[in-house]
């Protein structure tokens, strides 16, 4: 029996909460998941480029994830992207894999290809394509001025293409230094960051995991919960990393509930300082 195992029979768990693995509608909806959705949609209703921005681990691309699940596909066609220092020849192609449209060799092609793709799929479906990129904090300021230009490439006034950028806070630095990218900078008219979840929200947040998980009872102490919140200032990936090691040590030390001293012992071992046995 692996370690994982363990913890799922000590608890009675049915899978392993705080995993990656999460489902799209298990999400859990913080006051700031809400309105960052809310944002999402005004911007499409408003044919506006949105930009949402947040802390590594804060949950941007969950957001994403769940916006476009629930997007009425006969409406939208949604393209993720997850950026790195790519061109935008690049971009193009994966946008064209993403689109199950042959990709051809050669950037600019691909870009020129991407474009009647675009159009394409307008006329023939009636269908908006929403591009979607993600880490945009990766993209070289060319690739980000080609971006802008994606958008205005048609003769007349109607839009072909959403753009929804997505990237951690320090976008905003990057957006404002170079002149070539005030004319991006202009068209993004709704910008939101993710804000990390509140003291009250991350104690929400770690019992909605374990009910997901088949756990109702309560497993971690209100103090334990407190004492993860102080720790993980309410970035969810740092509260996940934190509660899964605690279901760990709690299964091996053979306890039910989750006390604030185990942190402590988790926090040490992260630290490497040598720990005590008793
Ligand atoms: N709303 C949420 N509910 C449950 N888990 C989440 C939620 N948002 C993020 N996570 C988890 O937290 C981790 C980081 O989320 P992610 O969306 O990748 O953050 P970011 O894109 O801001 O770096 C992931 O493992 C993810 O499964
Ligand atoms: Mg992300």
């Amino acid at each position: 029996m692996n370690s994982t195992d363990a913890v799922k029979n000590f608890f009675g768990l049915v899978k392993m909460p705080f995993s990656k693995l999460i489902g799209v509608n298990e999400l859990y909806r913080s006051s700031s998941f809400q309105e960052a959705c809310a944002r999402l949609q005004i911007g499409l209703e408003n044919e506006d480029v949105v930009l949402l921005s947040g802390a590594v681990g804060s949950g941007k691309s969950n957001v994403l994830r769940y916006f476009t699940h629930n997007l009425d596909s006969n409406a939208y066609r949604s393209i993720y992207i997850a950026a790195d220092s790519f061109k935008i020849g690049e971009i193009a192609k994966r946008a064209l894999t993403a689109l199950n449209v042959e990709v051809p060799y050669n950037g600019s092609a691909a870009l020129r290809k991407l474009q009647q793709t675009i159009i394409k799929i307008n006329r023939e479906k009636a269908i908006k394509p929403l591009l979607i990129v993600d880490e945009i904090q990766e993209l070289p300021t060319s690739t980000l001025v080609s971006l802008k230009n994606l958008l205005n490439y048609n003769m007349d006034s109607e839009i072909y293409l959403f753009l929804i950028l997505c990237g951690q806070n320090s976008i905003y630095e990057k957006l404002r230094l170079p002149p070539q990218l005030e004319a991006l900078s202009r068209r993004i008219r709704i910008r939101y960051a993710l804000r990390p979840l509140s003291v009250e929200e991350t104690g929400h947040y770690i019992s909605h995991q374990m009910k997901v998980c088949g756990v109702e009872q309560s497993v971690f102490s209100d103090d334990s919960k407190a004492a993860i919140f102080q720790h993980s200032k309410g970035t969810i990936s740092e509260i996940n990393a934190i509660c899964f090691e605690l279901l760990i040590y709690a299964t091996a030390q053979s306890k039910q509930i989750i006390e604030p001293s185990m942190l402590e012992v988790i926090l040490q071992n992260r630290r490497g300082v040598p720990q005590h046995h008793e």
